[in-house]
């Protein structure tokens, strides 16, 4: 029977999802469908049944049911457990939902795909505190990135988050201002500068360490404002389309244990989007 796959949100129009997944079963000769389902958060429980009764194999999950799918799940993944935050179902083979996050693995592949394994021992600072820097905290952890630092403008929650992960740094952001020099990696998971067209930057770059590696976690535009700030600098830019690309790869993985092709994806969405600008 033709296996067929969902991404549920609200709201869900601008997903790319779908066409990413239907893409890669045409690549892969896989006879399923993959669907964008606007779920409002009222509606969550009888969307799960619904996608249960209807035999979905599995689906995505974004804003606003990462967190309160959790409690119609029947297991979570250790990271997604740790993260409390889920993007990916997978129907088991006796009907049982378990839950995945493959957002903060998604965004060390996409890291790792720029520059490699052997960053390991740099210095890591991570800018914001939110639910997707949660999840590449806890990623870079496991993926054995031990000297990070995280500073956000409330530093509380970066405070939690260095807490749980039982190592590492929180710092002001004026703090991360001051001692910028001394990072080989930046990532920025902020929202900053998405709202109204506004163009803002999280942290002055100021003193930024020529040739360090600078990633964002947002994919449109595909050069954001850090990016072009921090590219002054000649580092290495790692956008966030290869955290989308590859936190769907892994989801893809999970449901039928293949790896699909991740850089023509990432030439394709990069095409894609430099049209749109
Ligand atoms: P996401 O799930 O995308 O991470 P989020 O959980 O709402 O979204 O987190 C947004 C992040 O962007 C937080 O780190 C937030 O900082 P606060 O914790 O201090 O709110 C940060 N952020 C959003 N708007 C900001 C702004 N105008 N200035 C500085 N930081 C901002």
């Amino acid at each position: 029977m033709k296996k067929w796959f969902a991404v549920i949100g609200d709201p869900i129009a601008h997903s790319k999802s779908p066409n990413m997944h239907n893409a890669w079963f045409e690549e892969m000769n896989i006879d399923a469908a993959y669907i964008p389902l606007h779920v409002k958060s009222e509606n969550l429980e009888s969307a799960i049944s619904s996608l249960k009764t209807l035999g979905a194999s599995g689906w995505n999950v974004t804003i606003p049911h990462k967190q309160t799918i959790i409690p119609f799940l029947d297991e979570l993944d250790p990271l997604a457990d740790k993260m409390g935050a889920v993007n990916t179902v997978v129907r088991l083979q006796d009907g049982r939902l378990k839950g995945y996050n493959t957002d903060g693995a998604g965004f060390v592949h996409a890291l790792e795909e720029v520059i490699g394994k052997d960053n390991k021992d740099q210095e890591v600072l991570l800018i914001g505190a939110g639910g997707a820097a949660r999840g590449i905290a806890f990623a870079l952890q496991l993926f054995g990135y031990r000297k990070l630092t995280i500073t956000n403008r409330t530093v509380e929650k970066a405070e939690d988050i260095i807490v749980e992960l039982g190592e590492g740094k929180a710092m002001s952001i004026k703090e991360a201002e001051q001692s910028l020099g001394k990072f080989g990696i930046v990532i920025q998971s902020t929202s900053v500068g998405l709202a109204n067209g506004e163009v803002k930057l999280p942290l002055s770059l100021e003193k930024l360490q020529e040739g360090a590696i600078a990633a964002d976690i947002v994919y449109n535009p595909l050069m954001t404002p850090f990016l072009l700030e921090a590219q002054k600098k000649n580092v290495t830019i790692v956008n966030g389309l290869g955290m989308f690309v590859h936190q769907g790869a892994i989801a893809y993985n999970y449901w039928l244990e293949q790896y699909p092709n991740t850089n023509n994806m990432i030439k394709r969405l990069t095409e894609e989007l430099v049209q749109l600008i």
